[in-house]
């Protein structure tokens, strides 16, 4: 059996998709904070996460964060988060060897922005933090360290998205978004998925 660890299930899409692999009758853990916080590097992972062969990096967060009103604090904030926290926990999982299995990593990431210009103005750091991830997936991906997937979603209606940005094209729902993650759980020969 599946045991899938998702990360950020307080809301959004991963609380829609911790529920989508408990109906499936997936081993489902989650990490949430305060316990795990992605800023922070001295948490502890249970030993029970040596038997976890999924992983979904899910967890993420976005801020309004344009050059015109760059702020140091929230950039580095979105960065640790995004970025720097993923690469701590994939290393903690996979490069400690915690894991019994070599875990399949399930990377969520960002359709390209650079197709919303106007969108794009408003939220450098978040866009360069989803691309910094989507490198580190596929250095990962070379090195053959672990099996990577990589998803890559259009806006997905949840607390993150901003609607007071100049929004256009495809928004999913929270549940639409949970599907296609579990569709590529669940593939066998899909290195990536892209919905456009
Ligand atoms: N919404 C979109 O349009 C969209 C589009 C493409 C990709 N994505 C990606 O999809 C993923 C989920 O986003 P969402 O839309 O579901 O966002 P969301 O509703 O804001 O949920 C984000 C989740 O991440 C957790 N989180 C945030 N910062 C954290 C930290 N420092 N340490 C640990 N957990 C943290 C949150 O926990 P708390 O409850 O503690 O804050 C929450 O559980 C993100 O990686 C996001 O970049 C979203």
């Amino acid at each position: 059996m599946k045991t899938i660890l998702i990360t950020g299930t307080t809301k959004g899409i991963g609380k829609k998709l911790f529920s989508l692999c408990k109906r499936k009758g997936y081993n489902t853990l989650a990490l949430n904070r305060p316990k795990f916080d992605l800023k922070n590097p001295n948490y502890t992972l249970p030993r029970i996460y040596k038997n976890i062969n999924t992983i979904v990096l899910n967890a993420g967060t976005f801020s309004r964060d344009s050059l015109r009103e760059f702020s140091f604090k929230l950039s580095r904030g979105i960065l640790e988060t995004n970025l720097i926290g993923n690469m701590l926990l994939v290393h903690k999982l996979v490069t400690e060897k915690r894991l019994a299995f070599e875990p399949l990593i399930v990377f969520i990431l960002t359709e390209d922005l650079l197709r919303h210009p106007s969108l794009l103005q408003e939220e450098y750091t978040y866009a360069i933090s989803k691309k910094g991830l989507e490198y580190f997936a596929t250095l990962l991906e070379n090195s053959l360290v672990s099996r990577i997937r990589k998803v890559y979603l259009p806006l997905v209606d949840t607390q993150m998205l901003d609607y007071s940005l100049p929004i256009t094209g495809e928004i999913l729902s929270a549940e639409q978004a949970a599907e296609i993650i579990m569709e590529v759980i669940n593939g066998t020969d899909l290195p990536s998925y892209r919905p456009i």
